[in-house]
């Protein structure tokens, strides 16, 4: 690969802007400075701008953000409304592992390891994902025996939550659900099927990794623990399931 290609896949700068930082002496391929437009690199070469490692496109990137409320789950948006991408750090381009709903704070992965977005979003695994969800009125014991049993959806049913009643109060009620599918606005429709329209909604963890407590707007990159225990994921969920 031409190494301003190279800078630009990484997200240094645009080919030409690139160029400009190769004839000015400022990159070097395995600590030597290259000044020749148009010099290659190869895969474990190692390339540096003013002496700041820069990391291969071709390598696996694995982000965590806080979403915010009102920021799109998308690459880009023909409305303009803001995207996760004003939120991203510079480098090798990455998808988001699923969505969140505009509305929707809380942990979004970022990869661009399409293998592992693909086993992450199978329903066949069914990866757990927590939310905490502020409801419209009081949560009753029947509701979490509902939640607990599965909610019709209309024309789904969306299969058993894990139910954690963090508070009732008398308008309202914190509750945090752990779901194993992916429906459209799931969590959401699952509290109105209810009766209890949602207020506001975070999602805490996705499989085995945690929002903790991640400033919203942040990222961090993936902890390799938290990468392993990902990729080890297994494929034990009923097999019936749908995503919309
Ligand atoms: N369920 C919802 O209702 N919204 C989300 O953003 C995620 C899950």
């Amino acid at each position: 690969m031409r190494l301003n290609a190279y800078l630009a896949h990484a997200g240094v700068a645009s080919r030409r802007a690139a160029d400009g930082l190769i004839a000015r002496g400022m990159v070097r391929v395995n600590g030597r400075t290259v000044t020749a437009l148009g010099t290659r690199v190869q895969p474990g070469d190692r390339v540096d701008v003013s002496g700041t490692p820069v990391a291969s496109a071709t390598e696996s990137v694995y982000l965590v953000l806080h979403k915010p409320v009102g920021v799109m789950t998308t690459l880009r948006d023909p409305q303009g409304r803001r995207t996760i991408v004003d939120l991203l750090p510079r480098g090798p381009r990455v998808v988001p592992v699923g969505r969140l709903d505009f509305d929707t704070s809380g942990i979004l992965l970022l990869t661009n390891d399409g293998a592992l977005t693909h086993r992450l979003l199978h329903p066949r695994f069914g990866v757990e994902k927590t939310y905490r969800a502020t409801i419209a009125g009081r949560l009753t014991g029947d509701d979490v025996h509902a939640l607990g049993a599965g909610v019709d959806l209309g024309a789904v049913h969306a299969s058993e939550a894990k139910v954690r009643v963090v508070a009732v109060r008398r308008d309202h009620s914190i509750v945090d659900l752990t779901v194993h599918e992916g429906r459209n606005r799931q969590v959401r429709r699952m509290f109105e099927a209810l009766g209890h329209p949602v207020l506001a909604l975070t999602r805490l963890r996705f499989g085995p990794v945690a929002l903790g407590d991640l400033p919203v707007g942040a990222t961090r990159a993936l902890h390799p623990r938290e990468l392993a225990a990902l990729r080890r994921v297994r494929e034990d969920a009923p097999s019936d399931q749908r995503s919309e």
